[in-house]
Formats: C-alpha cells, sequence, structure tokens
C-alpha cells in the first residue's frame, strides 16, 4: 500500500487566510487552473460561503509553506460535491490523495450528506483510476453547467 512510501503523515485541518498563496501555487502545479475560473475568486467565494469544507494537508515535518494537499468540500441539501481536490506531484502515490478524500467523506457524513458527486474530464483517466481505487463509480447521467456570474 501507498503509506509504506511515505516519508511523513497528514495534518489536516481548515484552510486558514495566509494560506492562500501556497494553495494558489498548488493548483496551479497540478494543473487545476481555468482561464474562466479566478482562483482568487473561488477561495473568497468558499471562505464567504462555507469555511468548515475547505482543507489543507500539511506534512509534519516543516513550516508554514509545508502545505502538500488541498480540497474544497461542500453539502447543498441534497448531495455533497468535492472540487479542487490536489495533491502536490512530488507527493504523489503516498496515500494522502486518498486520506483528504477519506476527511471530506467523514465531513460529508457528519453533515448527513448521503451522496458525493464531482467531475473529473474523461480525458483524465489517471484521476479517473484514482477515484475508481476509492470506491467512486461512474454515473449515468451528462454533466450540464450554467455560468452565472463570469470571473472577468
Ligand atoms: C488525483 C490525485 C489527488 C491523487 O493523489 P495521490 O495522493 O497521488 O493518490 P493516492 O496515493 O492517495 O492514491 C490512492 C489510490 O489511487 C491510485 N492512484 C492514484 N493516482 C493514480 C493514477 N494517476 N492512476 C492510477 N491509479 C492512481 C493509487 O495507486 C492508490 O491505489 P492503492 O490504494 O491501490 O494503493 C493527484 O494525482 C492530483 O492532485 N492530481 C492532479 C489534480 C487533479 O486532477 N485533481 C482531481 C480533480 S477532480
Amino acid at each position: 500500500m501507498t503509506q509504506s512510501k511515505r516519508q511523513t503523515a497528514l495534518n489536516i485541518r481548515l484552510f486558514k487566510a495566509s494560506d492562500q498563496e501556497a494553495v494558489l501555487a498548488l493548483w496551479q502545479r497540478c494543473d487545476l487552473l481555468r482561464p474562466w475560473n479566478d482562483p482568487v475568486k473561488d477561495v473568497l467565494r468558499k471562505v464567504a460561503d462555507s469555511p468548515d469544507g475547505f482543507f489543507v494537508g500539511q506534512l509534519d515535518d516543516a513550516t508554514d509553506d509545508n502545505i502538500i494537499a488541498v480540497a474544497m468540500a461542500g453539502y447543498d441539501g441534497h448531495r455533497g460535491w468535492v472540487n479542487y481536490l490536489a495533491v502536490d506531484p512530488d507527493h504523489n502515490r503516498r496515500g494522502y490523495g486518498k486520506e483528504m478524500m477519506e476527511h471530506v467523506e467523514a465531513y460529508l457524513v457528519s453533515l448527513h450528506c448521503p451522496k458525493i458527486n464531482l467531475q473529473v474530464r474523461s480525458s483524465n483517466t489517471g484521476v479517473i483510476r484514482f477515484y475508481e481505487r476509492l470506491g467512486y463509480s461512474e454515473d449515468a447521467a451528462v454533466s450540464l453547467g450554467k455560468r452565472l456570474i463570469p470571473d472577468d
């Protein structure tokens, strides 16, 4: 199991304002930024709406800039969602992504959320394999969206 490759434990805690730079850099490094989404606005919206679902994973062995994982989770009263899950590529395949998702799931269960949904690009087969390892499966549904507030 991936845990055997670990050097240090992951401490998962809530995001705080001083984490913003590290979180944006991590999303950039994980290729999660898109021109139509302003990540600063995404952070501010999450903090304003439900900061209790905004998690960072920090390694035990370093100081403030040691954030290697992020996830944003939320419950809309029907389904739970997770967005912006990222683990630093230098720390992949050590079980940290799984640990972040287990934390997200425990958070959503604590809110009595019955099901979690998430979106992955169909071309992103590695990430799909990751979620399948965690028990996720493809829903018979097409994902639709409509922008309500442009970020530019
Ligand atoms: C997807 C991601 C979070 C996985 O993080 P990770 O810490 O490397 O994953 P883990 O080590 O916890 O892996 C858990 C299991 O999934 C498997 N897995 C992880 N990445 C995989 C990949 N690319 N292909 C196949 N299997 C993979 C692991 O082998 C492990 O399996 P095991 O339980 O049999 O050991 C990370 O690769 C990432 O941040 N990717 C870029 C950002 C991204 O696309 N995020 C998702 C947005 S929807």
